[in-house]
């Protein structure tokens, strides 16, 4: 509401000025700056309150030049102007939409942030280079990858077969079992075939090609079950591959029935849309790894598939298309899409609220649930029932409460929320209960309803947003990690379906994000489990009743716990302030509902899903683009400064190439340079090449610069150095060194 606001730090330091920028990045007109260097920073004082003044002017802030000045100034000579001859020059055939604006920023007018999940035909794939192939297929219960394996073998290719079973082994000279449950059965196999003589490069996983098993097992046996064989199975194949090492590419084609909802042939059932979380996730951790999905339909009454249906699958796996989610509907190819819609804003509050209407937020206390609470204190003067875990004292407590603790503790701060939100004319029941346990909502429903009357609506955001299920790289995501986002996701939605079965609200609304869509660094638990919100909604909305929609979202502006402020991501540039956001939910109740899901991307969704999924090469922001188009080092905050030693040398050319910068300093911020965490995996992987070394790609955010990524890497070679080793070196005389050097050894 500021228009363009200047923030001025007055004093040491530098802190404010970060956490103005943290606050203002949606802001693109918001300038920033500091009167006083970083304390770190070797610096000139004068210079650098000069310099935030001369920024302070071009921005337009009315200078006291008679402050700056006492004395009148005095007109001086400028230095000519230096040709520096440098080439800006557009290459014929580069101008793609690239060079004219960034696809990939966020787009100013809330109406163009939504999109609806469709599914479009499309052609066979084309076919690539038919040379053999080294496969392992993850045998199914009901022969389709067994024929797929004749085929296979019929077409030259060489393939290994893996069943589910007790316990690992080797049940034939290319056949092994395995438990599914145990990760390390995985590990097995993989190095039991790493000693063949050529590495795999295709992993064909049918696990989750299954007969209807959902009324043979209670819905959160089936949950589990689907689980082990789906999800879970990917992440323990994608941990084996990691811990053995290895650079060789891979691809990982996973081939699932009842996953996707395209026809009436077969229902889609959401616990199965689970595993698009590490097909999505898996190629953008390891950059050398790949992989999608492939839906098929069986066909009735476990009659073999037919052969066409096979000839299809081999096609694809022989094909070099890069669609993340393809489907096959009788002889017809689909692939998901993305449809925009322009939703325009409606008059406030719209026909979907009522006025006093009685809503129920599940994760109520969470900084999305209190910001939609008080949109519905604020225009329908909502009664609201706020549900959380962890809930808040008593009421007759609260005095006490705030006068004993400080303002900054979190429940003070959701006591006086809530006492905010009363003020707007809004009732107020805080309840704590688990989502995912039916009794305990039972209560707090029956509680509520008591209190309130009849439920209206229902906004479900319980979720975890934090900790280290979520924002930690794959290999540290294991069962405990994934559960902890299932809890509130999958089995507080399956509480939510029995408890609200016979009432006909208005709608429920799911609070889902992007990572659904786009996978992201760190996300592979969120982003399954929020592809089980989106698929749970589909199946729920298309039985009519109540509407059910599931809303993928960009980040809120909210207060992040420590621990998350502390990491930049690339999906920061699209994080919505909370006005926007309330603007775009409501544009959802009063237009929306009834889409069993929508997207809301602040970002061109198309380039998004071009650049995380596709690697579109020719995108601004891939190393491919990079590589073919590179430019010279930008005017960054620090002079540029020669890397020295080996090994900053080394990262300056990783850096050089990945980022497409003619030359990178010592002391240049990979973030300032155009990096992100998508090359950041990149990076990460071509240090496991170069040095060996593996570092988790936050050590990118914490070391963001050549020097220190050096010193980080020395220090982890210095860990892995044998002291023995090291101390017979000692011994050598500096001929006998130079003699091992040239040897190579
Ligand atoms: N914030 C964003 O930028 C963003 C972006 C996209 C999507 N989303 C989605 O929006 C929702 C809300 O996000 P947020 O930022 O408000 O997160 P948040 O601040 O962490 O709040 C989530 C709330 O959910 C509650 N919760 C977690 N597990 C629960 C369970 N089993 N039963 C009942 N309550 C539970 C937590 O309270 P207790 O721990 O006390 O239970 C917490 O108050 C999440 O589902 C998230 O995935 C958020």
């Amino acid at each position: 509401s500021l228009g363009s606001p200047l923030f001025l730090e007055v004093g040491p330091g530098q802190t404010l000025t970060r956490l103005a920028h943290l606050s203002t990045r949606a802001h693109s007109n918001a300038l920033v700056l500091s009167s006083m260097r970083h304390p770190q920073e070797d610096a000139d004082d004068v210079r650098v309150l000069l310099a935030s003044l001369g920024r302070a002017w071009l921005s337009g802030a009315p200078i006291s030049w008679d402050a700056v000045h006492p004395t009148p100034p005095r007109r001086v000579l400028l230095p000519t102007y230096p040709y520096e001859r440098q080439r800006f020059w557009v290459e014929p055939g580069r101008a793609s939409l690239s060079s004219l604006a960034d696809p990939l920023r966020k787009q100013p007018h809330v109406a163009d942030w939504f999109y609806l999940p469709s599914w479009k035909r499309s052609l066979p794939p084309r076919a690539a280079s038919s040379s053999p192939r080294r496969c392992l297929v993850f045998l199914d219960a009901l022969g389709l990858a067994s024929s797929l394996v004749s085929r296979l073998e019929a077409l030259g290719h060489s393939v290994f077969t893996v069943s589910p079973g007790s316990e690992y082994q080797r049940s034939g000279p290319r056949s092994f079992t395995l438990n599914p449950a145990l990760g390390g059965d995985y590990e097995r196999l993989l190095t039991a075939l790493q000693v063949q003589e050529q590495p795999l490069d295709t992993v064909v996983h049918c696990w989750s090609v299954t007969a209807d098993e959902r009324a043979a097992r209670d819905e959160r046996e089936h949950f589990e079950h689907t689980q082990e064989r789906g999800y879970y199975s990917l992440l323990f194949l994608a941990h084996a591959l990691d811990t053995l090492g290895g650079h060789t590419p891979l691809r990982i084609e996973v081939v699932s029935n009842r996953l996707c909802d395209i026809t009436a042939l077969e229902p889609a059932q959401p616990e199965k849309a689970t595993l698009l979380g590490p097909c999505k996730v898996i190629p953008q951790e390891y950059a050398h790894l790949a992989s999608r999905c492939i839906d098929i339909v069986l066909p009735e009454g476990g009659v073999s598939p037919s052969s066409a249906l096979v000839g299809q699958l081999v096609a694809e796996l022989e094909a070099d298309a890069a669609d993340p989610v393809v489907a096959y509907r009788g002889n017809q190819r689909w692939v998901q899409a993305y449809e925009q819609l322009r939703l325009e804003a409606a008059a406030l509050p719209g026909p979907t609220l009522r006025q006093h209407g009685m809503y129920l937020i599940t994760g109520g206390l969470g900084g999305v649930g209190l910001l939609l609470a008080e949109h519905l204190a604020r225009t329908v003067q909502a009664r609201l029932v706020l549900v959380g875990r962890t809930g808040l004292p008593s009421r007759e407590h609260w005095p006490e409460w705030l006068s004993q603790h400080p303002s900054e503790d979190p429940t003070c701060q959701r006591i006086r929320k809530v006492q905010e939100l009363e003020a707007l004319g809004a009732e107020v029941l805080v309840l704590s209960a688990d989502v995912a346990h039916l009794d305990a909502m039972r209560a707090a429903l029956a509680q509520a309803t008591g209190r309130f009357g009849p439920l209206h609506g229902v906004i479900h955001a319980a979720g975890i947003t934090h900790g280290t299920s979520i924002f930690s790289p794959l290999r540290d995501v294991g069962r405990p990690e994934s559960e902890l986002q299932f809890q509130p996701k999958a089995h507080g939605l399956y509480v939510l379906d029995t408890l609200l079965r016979d009432s006909a609200l208005d709608f429920c609304v799911l609070l889902s994000s992007n990572a659904s869509v786009l996978g992201g660094l760190g996300f592979v638990a969120y982003s399954a489990a929020n592809l089980f919100v989106d698929a749970f909604a589909a199946r729920q909305n298309k039985r009519g009743g109540t509407p059910w929609i599931s809303t993928n979202w960009d980040g809120w502006q909210v207060q992040q716990p420590e621990p998350r402020a502390q990491v930049r991501t690339s999906m920061d540039r699209y994080t919505m302030t909370a006005p926007e956001a309330l603007d775009a939910f409501q544009r959802i109740l009063t237009r929306g509902l009834g889409c069993g899901q929508l997207v809301v991307s602040t970002g061109d969704l198309q380039a998004r899903l071009a650049l995380w999924l596709q690697r579109d090469a020719a995108l601004p922001g891939t190393a491919e683009a990079a590589a073919s188009a590179p430019h010279a080092r930008p005017h960054l905050k620090t002079p540029y400064a020669a890397p020295a030693t080996p090994i900053e040398k080394e990262l300056a050319l990783i850096w050089q190439e990945l980022l497409g910068v003619e030359q990178v300093g010592l002391h240049d911020n990979f973030f300032e340079l155009g990096g992100h965490s998508l090359l950041g995996t990149r990076v990460a992987s071509r240090l496991r090449e170069v040095f060996q070394v593996t570092l988790p790609l936050r050590s990118l955010f914490q070391s963001p610069t050549v020097g220190q990524l050096a010193t980080l890497v020395e220090e982890h070679l210095a860990e892995q150095v044998d002291p023995e080793a090291l101390a017979e070196l000692e011994q050598l005389s500096p001929d006998e060194l130079k003699a091992l050097l040239d040897a190579g050894t």
